[in-house]
């Protein structure tokens, strides 16, 4: 057996280089076929022939996936060795729940934002509030004239790229963003608290109807978030901050919050409170009245009534030590809560209310033209918007994956400085699991037009395997430009750097949208644009962005007990990819995103260098599917050649009922990937992702072979023969006796266990003829990409390297909190 193996491991390097022959693939997508063992054996094919119908499957369907781990760690190797495939288990009997993922349903009600934010109307002067339970401090230091940052030229210039020279000024450049490296955060200064550019100054409306209206600004020099609400009501306000159940469930584990109000006479009520599933099996902290919390942490400053609306200043420390009641305010995402009163009776429950997932702490560089949903329409400024989109009517399956042609707008060198969605109903919406969008580059001597606009013109093709009825030259389009997830929101770059469209003249992005059609429905047409917003105006940097994690589908790599919180896997960029990636140049990190599917809990980008880890890029403890936002970071990090990044995802399976769960696809399945933006550009640095390969972690999963299934759109296993035909997800559930010291080695696996990283370059197509090309052009049938030698790296982390600990403010955990 050991010997089958390290032959395998031996021969999969040119395996490894035949595979990516057919890597015609969209992009960074290579699939597990290409780093695992069960592509081997194939027969080397020439150029003209298609792949062989088993790889040609295997082909992928979502570009944006995959995986890795450290090793290191091989300590167990003589018991690793005596494990065998046959000295398992006791077979259940199957049962069909065993297997099947639970289909993913769509979230209830979750509130959408209502029209454009309004700013409140003046308020009248503030009555003095104290509210029962303390005196309310006036804010110190709220600014008497806007934030000018010209006239503080050391700070940097967090502002939101305003484009309108008619709307004042535009975020300046010289100040830059963030100074790069690890110097402490520098966030603007708090006289620039109630600049509408701002970037850590949010305005949303949360309720349809628009009688909720929030700002909230991160006061930086205090350490403390300042909300402030004003409600369509006379009657109480209820406001605060959640965590989800796991599953992307509705239900709040935990809720720290205030109910306050403004009596008849004038005077204000308000009480810091907290509600958990402990307490409450009813869940909904305003369905009853929650207990007041112990310690007072929520602060009221001021407050009015007038013409039957209510507003209330509210300010909370970043992190109050409360640690039993209230919820710390991190890079986390978070759950804001609300709820309006008719009366100032707060036992008078309410069907008013709602959440809102935010990252409370990331800037928002969004122009405020493009959150009025007006960007781009103004043909005299300098920002223009390039709509792409596309309608398509899903067929009846869970999953499907189709790609459309986009024509740029321009023919000389544009900025793109940001993107939006934008989907005309929320039944699009809600079909719509991720977008992606690539570069097409054609190769010299080949007009764009003659390899491009005919796929342009046919409304898209399938686009996760090669054999389409109508092939269509994917493997051009490879550079990912930008990705967008399930509740994202507009992503806008700082000022100082663009991405690039249209250098080089005529150019296509192709879009990659996956699709969800749980219900299998046959009726729907979905719509849906991509808004990239671009301007001629270029800016210093060009930006690209560079695909980390885990391999995808990455069935074998991610597998998660049954019942388990916090189980992990990693996926590494090492350090070869590094070197060979950045060429030497050093580059600055300055956006995340991170992805992983329901079963995930956490995530984060993790960031080593020599014999240490440095603080994690971005990361997310309260992983929210729900909401996928693209970050922007505090503070730029700079990459250095040689580094390593790692992405690692913690995943909860105790709402399947009792299945382990394998990586995939579907959104039921499990994922752990992600895309950072960087700068400068690196052309060809693109995608850096492992795979688990080793045999003992195969010996351990009692697996030899496995293939993709093409009707089941799953990995099947081919052997052991015994196991043969049944999906990955199956033979998990079946064939594995999930025993606690089974479950700690898998976990010891997952992390230490040697990786095989793939880092081409993904952005240059391949040198043929002009001749072929040409030809190819006519023919609209395309040629595998060469295969490149460099393309595998084994990833290792040492082990017992020491590790960075994440920051907390306040030593105790709130015992409430999961974990
Ligand atoms: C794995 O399976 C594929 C077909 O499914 C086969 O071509 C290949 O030879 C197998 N590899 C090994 C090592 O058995
Ligand atoms: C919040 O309200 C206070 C009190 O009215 C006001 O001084 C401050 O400017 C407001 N902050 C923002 C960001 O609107
Ligand atoms: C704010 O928090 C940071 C990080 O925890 C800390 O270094 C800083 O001293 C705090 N500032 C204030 C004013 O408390
Ligand atoms: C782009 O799409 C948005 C959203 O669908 C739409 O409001 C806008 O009018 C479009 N703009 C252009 C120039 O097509
Ligand atoms: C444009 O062409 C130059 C020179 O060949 C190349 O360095 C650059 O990467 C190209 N840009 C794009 C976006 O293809
Ligand atoms: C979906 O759109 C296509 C054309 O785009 C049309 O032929 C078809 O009837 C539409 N289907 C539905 C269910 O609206
Ligand atoms: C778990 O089983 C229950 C009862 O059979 C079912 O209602 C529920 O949908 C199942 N959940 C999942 C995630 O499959």
């Amino acid at each position: 057996m050991v010997r089958v193996n390290k032959l395998l491991l031996a021969t999969s390097k040119s395996k490894f280089l035949q595979l990516f022959l057919v890597n015609f693939v969209l992009t960074q997508v290579l699939s597990d076929y290409q780093g695992g063992r069960w592509g081997q054996g194939q027969q080397r094919w020439s150029q003209d022939q298609r792949p062989p119908q088993q790889l040609r499957a295997s082909i992928r369907r979502d570009s944006q996936l995959s995986s890795s781990s450290w090793s290191g760690g091989s300590q167990n190797q003589n018991q690793n060795q005596q494990r065998s495939l046959r000295s398992s288990t006791t077979r259940r009997p199957l049962r069909p729940q065993d297997f099947q993922p639970p289909r993913y349903q769509f979230p209830a009600s979750v509130t959408q934002p209502g029209p454009p934010y309004q700013p409140p109307p003046i308020p009248p002067p503030t009555s003095q509030p104290p509210g029962p339970n303390r005196p309310a401090p006036p804010l110190q230091g709220m600014p008497t004239s806007r934030y000018d940052p010209s006239s503080s030229s050391s700070e940097p210039s967090w502002s939101r790229w305003n484009s309108s020279p008619r709307r004042g000024r535009r975020g300046g450049r010289g100040g830059g963003w963030s100074a790069p490296g690890n110097n402490p955060p520098s966030p603007p200064p708090s006289s620039s608290l109630n600049d509408p550019l701002n970037p850590y100054r949010h305005d949303v409306t949360l309720d349809p109807e628009s009688r909720f209206k929030l700002t909230w600004v991160v006061d930086w020099s205090r350490n403390l978030t300042i909300f402030n609400v004003t409600v369509r009501t006379t009657g109480w306000i209820g406001f605060g901050l959640a965590l989800r159940t796991p599953e992307q469930q509705q239900e709040h584990e935990v809720a720290d919050f205030i109910i306050g109000g403004v009596n008849r006479d004038g005077s204000s009520y308000f009480t810091d409170r907290h509600d958990s599933l402990a307490l409450n099996a009813g869940a909904d902290p305003f369905t009853r009245i929650p207990p007041i919390d112990p310690s007072q942490d929520w602060t009221l400053n001021s407050f009015w009534e007038r013409s039957g609306r209510t507003f209330l200043s509210i300010s909370r420390p970043l992190d109050t030590c409360d640690v039993a009641h209230d919820i710390p305010i991190t890079q986390d995402s978070l759950r804001i809560i609300w709820a309006i009163g008719e009366t100032d009776d707060i036992a008078y429950h309410t069907k008013n209310r709602g959440y809102y997932d935010a990252y409370l702490l990331t800037p928002d560089l969004t122009p405020r033209e493009v959150l009025d949903g007006q960007g781009g329409q103004d043909p005299s400024s300098p920002m223009q918007v390039f709509n792409m989109t596309t309608t398509f009517q899903i067929p009846e399956r869970e999953t499907t994956y189709w790609c459309t042609w986009h024509r740029a707008p321009t023919n000389t060198k544009q900025h793109i400085i940001g993107f939006d969605t934008a989907f005309p109903t929320d039944q699009d919406r809600q079909h719509v699991h991720h977008l992606l969008i690539h570069r097409c580059h054609a190769p010299p001597g080949i007009d764009p037009d003659d390899l491009f606009e005919g796929p342009s013109n046919t409304g898209g093709s399938e686009c996760y395997y090669y054999d389409t009825p109508n092939p269509l030259p994917l493997q051009y389009c490879r550079e990912t430009m930008h990705v967008w997830g399930v509740g994202g929101r507009p992503f806008f770059f700082p000022d100082h750097v663009g991405l690039a469209m249209s250098e080089n003249g005529t150019e296509y992005i192709v879009l990659q949208v996956h699709y969800d059609n749980p219900e299998l429905r046959s009726d729907l047409n979905v719509t849906l644009t991509l808004q990239a917003f671009y301007t001629d105006e270029v800016r210093e940097h060009d930006v690209s962005m560079l695909g980390i994690g885990q391999q995808i589908p990455a069935a074998t790599s991610i597998i998660s007990p049954p019942n388990t919180r916090g189980h992990a896997t990693v996926g590494i960029c090492p350090s070869a990819c590094t070197e060979k990636g950045l060429q030497g140049q050093e580059v600055n990190i300055l956006a995340g995103w991170l992805h992983t599917h329901t079963t995930g809990s956490a995530s984060r980008f993790m960031h080593f260098r020599g014999d240490r880890e440095l603080p994690w890029i971005i990361s997310d403890d309260n992983w929210n599917f729900n909401y996928q936002q693209f970050r922007v970071l505090n503070q730029e990090r700079r990459l250095l050649p040689g580094d390593r990044l790692s992405a690692r995802c913690e995943y909860d399976t105790t709402r399947r009922n009792g299945s382990a769960v394998a990586g995939g696809f579907g959104t039921a399945e499990s994922m752990c990937t992600g895309h950072v933006y960087y700068y400068p550009r690196q052309a060809g640095f693109s995608m850096c992702r492992t795979v688990t390969r080793d045999e003992d972690y195969w010996d351990l999963i009692k697996m030899r072979n496995a293939t993709w299934d093409t009707e089941r759109r799953q990995v099947v296993v081919t052997d052991p023969p015994e196991y043969a035909g049944l999906t990955v997800m199956e033979h998990i559930n079946r064939n594995i006796d999930w025993t606690p010291e089974y479950i700690r080695e898998l976990q010891r696996q997952h992390l230490f266990a040697p990786q095989v990283a793939q880092c081409s370059n993904t952005v240059f197509a391949p040198e043929i003829s002009l001749r072929e090309l040409n030809e190819m052009a006519r023919r609209r049938a395309f040629l595998p990409l060469p295969p490149d030698p460099n393309a595998e790296h084994y990833a290792i982390n040492p082990r017992n390297m020491p590790r960075y600990r994440k920051p907390q403010q306040c030593n105790a955990r709130n015992p409430l909190i999961r974990g």
